[in-house]
């Protein structure tokens, strides 16, 4: 199939390219991106007025399975990422059981060969069972295709064997991603801790569980030559510190979700469930922090940190309900309205910390429209508004923070392995 989109702004910060200019694809990969291509397509898309740009690469997403299918599974997660123009996923391993063996890891394997609609990397866990304790298998883990470690959802307490995992992790060669909270310190809270606690009556999550985690982890992987990523940075001491660190040469980088900087904590003063996450929502000057860690390019990466739940886990009392939010279908439109709309960043700064920045981090060849890759590409109509509405949503679950909001951004094609998918708001 010869596919040909035409006059479209072509956005690809791999090759500092942003001009007007046309795409050729042919059998699923990139030909040829100039001016005014003459080729015979089988297809042609007029893209005029439109953000031509590479696939997103989302590097923090819970598709459940194997275990929690009722949640999501990997083909309604990857289809639900492909609306939002996210053609490549890495999936996190706390699922059921956890991707802490060879055994559980071809499940996974299995599964995304069966039904994934886009790319699904892996990431394994670094510990048995995720219990902090005994490291797993990471050489044959890292055989059988994990492309990174992480115990996500939970931090390992033990400085120890934190120790032990990057040192075994560095001999490996592979990315560990840091879930960031000293359970002593967050010690069962809801939200915030702050006004927000005081005010609803629930137990407080300070900062300091996050960033006293942080600075031992940067510790740890600087007396080991370690590369850590911090997953969902939520606050400005955590920004300070990954800052000072990069600035030292320790070979860290780090994410935040869109959560973190399009709501403060006084989101959840009405007990809705779909605020409730962990990290929680932070202060405004926490919001703003992470907002000028994005431009000033000390948060590398934009990832949804997708973590859908069922009604039945989020639709209760505020304490018995899950931590996590979908955000697969709206991360782009969410951080175009929040972040381009302030001006903190353009769309080549955008491409960056979608597409290519995760893609480097992880070492995956993606995020780039450079002639010879994967057509993984996405057409983005930037002025059209949209609303968020639950119905729509091809995830499983629905516990979007988002629903009802007017975003401005849409994605309107996806192409993946030579397929164009079209979407509707
Ligand atoms: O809110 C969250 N939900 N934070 C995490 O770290 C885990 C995630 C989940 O798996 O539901
Ligand atoms: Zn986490």
């Amino acid at each position: 199939m010869k596919i040909l989109i035409k006059d479209g702004r072509v956005v690809d910060p791999a090759n500092k390219f942003d001009e007007v200019a046309d795409i050729f694809v042919e059998d699923a990969r990139i030909f040829k991106v100039a001016k005014n291509i003459k080729a015979d397509a089988d297809k042609i898309i007029e893209a005029q007025g439109k953000i031509v740009m590479p696939g997103l690469v989302d590097m923090h997403v819970h598709l459940r399975e194997p275990g929690r299918e009722d949640k999501e599974t990997v083909c309604s997660g990857s289809r639900a990422a492909l609306a939002g123009g996210i053609t490549s996923v890495l999936a996190m391993p706390n699922t059921e059981p956890a991707i802490d063996s060879v055994e559980h890891l071809k499940i996974l394997k299995e599964a995304i060969q069966k039904s994934a609609k886009n790319n699904v990397f892996i990431c394994a866990a670094i510990t048995k069972g995720r219990q902090g304790e005994a490291l797993n298998d990471i050489a044959s883990l890292k055989k059988s295709g994990a492309i990174a470690l992480s115990d996500d959802g939970a931090s390992i307490e033990s400085d120890s064997v934190m120790l032990e995992a990057l040192k075994a992790a560095t001999k490996e060669e592979i990315l560990v991603i840091c879930h960031s909270e000293d359970k002593k310190l967050s010690n069962g809270g809801q939200v915030n801790s702050g006004f927000t606690s005081t005010r609803l009556g629930l137990r407080g999550v300070s900062s300091e569980s996050e960033y006293k985690r942080i600075e031992r982890d940067i510790d740890l992987a600087e007396k080991t030559g370690a590369s850590i990523h911090i997953a969902h940075v939520s606050c400005k001491e955590s920004v300070e510190i990954i800052s000072k660190a990069k600035k030292r040469g320790v070979e860290v980088t780090c994410e935040t979700a869109p959560h973190y900087f399009s709501f403060n904590d006084e989101a959840v003063l009405g007990y809705d469930t779909n605020f409730k996450m962990n990290p929680p929502l932070r202060s405004k000057e926490d919001v703003l922090a992470i907002r000028k860690g994005l431009a000033d390019g000390t948060i590398d990466a934009i990832a949804s940190d997708h973590a859908p739940h069922t009604e039945n886990e989020k639709d209760i009392e505020f304490e018995r309900a899950e931590f996590g939010v979908i955000g697969l279908e709206t991360e782009l439109a969410v951080s175009a309205t929040e972040l381009l709309g302030d001006c903190l960043l353009n769309w080549t700064k955008l491409a960056e910390k979608m597409a290519l920045n995760p893609s480097r981090i992880l070492g995956i060849n993606k995020g780039t429209l450079s002639v010879g890759a994967d057509a993984d590409i996405i057409i983005v109509n930037p002025a059209k508004e949209w609303i968020v509405k639950k119905e729509k949503f091809l995830s499983k679950s629905r516990n979007s923070a988002f629903v009802g909001r007017t975003l401005k951004g849409f994605v309107e094609y996806t192409f993946y392995k030579g397929k164009v998918y079209k979407w509707n708001s």
